[in-house]
């Protein structure tokens, strides 16, 4: 196959290496007319009945945890010629006679799980490049190369699936991680990060945007070594880490910091009374990080505003039980409640939790 052009709506959706499965389980339940098409890790696309709206394609709300971004998928190229692939990516794009198109986004589906063998996902240097040469021969004006867009700005999508080998869609940006760069946010580091919870932590308050505000305070359960604190202390907040291990020294020095070395079930419940925002990241199932979480946030001498609870995937089979999770933290009185498998995610997913919520996408 060279050149692969789509005649009837297909959508793209790219997602973690390996979560390929939990994704087409979701849709199976979600969008039970939508008909798999192609499967890769990290990469999956589904045909559309006819009869489903096209116009509300663009942007839909697709509503699911493991799905990193979508769009619409206008064809694929498989040949061994760069130049080849990009003439035929143009062809593509020509016959698709796009409107608008506002920024290019190029990014390679995952090869591995984030954090494993040095790989984090996103787009680099190399892709930038790519794209900025692609970019230069299609006739779609100038178009911004791998930046965040604004709310409702025209994407083309191109996605490499092997070297070879090369996905081209487009979508329009509606919430958040729409408008990042194939859904990952490009975090810049400090010259040195505690752990990779730091990315994890970064993207988690991009993604959910809680409104946390410098000298709020907030509680992070199973906090060592530290990357997370580290991202919060960034924002002037007031952080307390709980975990019966130890932190690194970096966050000890800081005057913001205090380390409650113990588990949180061992805290008395009076010691949350100051905190406003409540993380986890506890390397326990699912149910026992939430018996825990139900534990401080139903005690009258609290008041937790919002939350980001890490959800361990111990089992990918657990994946089916995220409904009942979400409905199990809503019981504690909160309306806001949304869960993504963030891009630095592991097995793993974030709940983003909010009481109640400015009127914000
Ligand atoms: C994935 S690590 C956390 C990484 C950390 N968030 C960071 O930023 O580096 C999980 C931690 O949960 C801690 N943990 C497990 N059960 C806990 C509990 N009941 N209370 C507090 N910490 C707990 C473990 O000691 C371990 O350090």
């Amino acid at each position: 196959m060279k050149y692969m052009p789509e005649t009837t709506p297909f959508i793209f959706c790219s997602c973690q290496y390996g979560a390929q499965t939990a994704l087409k389980k979701e849709f199976a339940t979600t969008w039970p007319q939508f008909k798999l098409s192609f499967s890769r890790p990290g990469f999956v696309t589904f045909k559309v009945p006819e009869e489903f709206p096209a116009k509300s394609l663009p942007t839909l709300d697709l509503k699911s945890t493991f799905t990193r971004s979508s769009g619409i998928s206008l064809g694929s190229v498989k040949t061994s010629g760069q130049s080849e692939r990009i003439q035929l990516t143009k062809q593509i794009v020509e016959n698709a006679e796009l409107e608008n198109i506002a920024h290019l986004h190029l990014w390679r589906r995952d090869r591995s799980v984030p954090g494993e063998r040095g790989f984090e996902p996103g787009r680099d240097s190399e892709t930038d490049l790519l794209a900025e040469e692609i970019a230069a021969v299609l006739n779609l004006g100038k178009l911004q190369i791998n930046r965040i867009t604004q709310a409702d700005q025209r994407v083309l999508d191109i996605v490499i699936i092997d070297e070879d080998h090369w996905w081209v869609g487009w979508h329009q940006a509606t919430k958040t991680a729409t408008r990042w760069p194939g859904g990952v946010f490009s975090i810049q580091l400090p010259d040195h990060i505690v752990s990779r919870a730091y990315r994890k932590m970064e993207e988690a308050i991009r993604w959910s945007r809680l409104p946390m505000k410098p000298g709020d305070t907030v509680a992070e359960i199973g906090s060592s070594p530290g990357g997370a604190c580290q991202a919060l202390l960034k924002r002037d907040l007031k952080v307390i880490g709980i975990d019966p291990a130890k932190m690194h020294e970096a966050l000890m020095k800081n005057p913001n910091f205090t380390h409650v070395r113990k588990k949180a079930s061992e805290m008395k419940r009076s010691d949350f009374s100051s905190v406003k925002w409540l993380m986890s990241d506890s390397n326990v199932a699912p149910n026992y990080t939430l018996d825990g979480v139900e534990d401080i946030v139903n005690n009258k001498r609290t008041n937790i505003r919002g939350m980001l609870l890490t959800l361990k995937m111990i089992k990918w089979e657990l994946a089916a039980e995220l409904p009942s999770y979400l409905d199990r933290i809503r019981g504690w009185g909160y309306q806001y409640v949304r869960a993504r498998q963030l891009a630095f995610n592991r097995q793993e997913i974030c709940v983003a939790v909010q009481r109640s919520r400015s009127k914000r996408r």
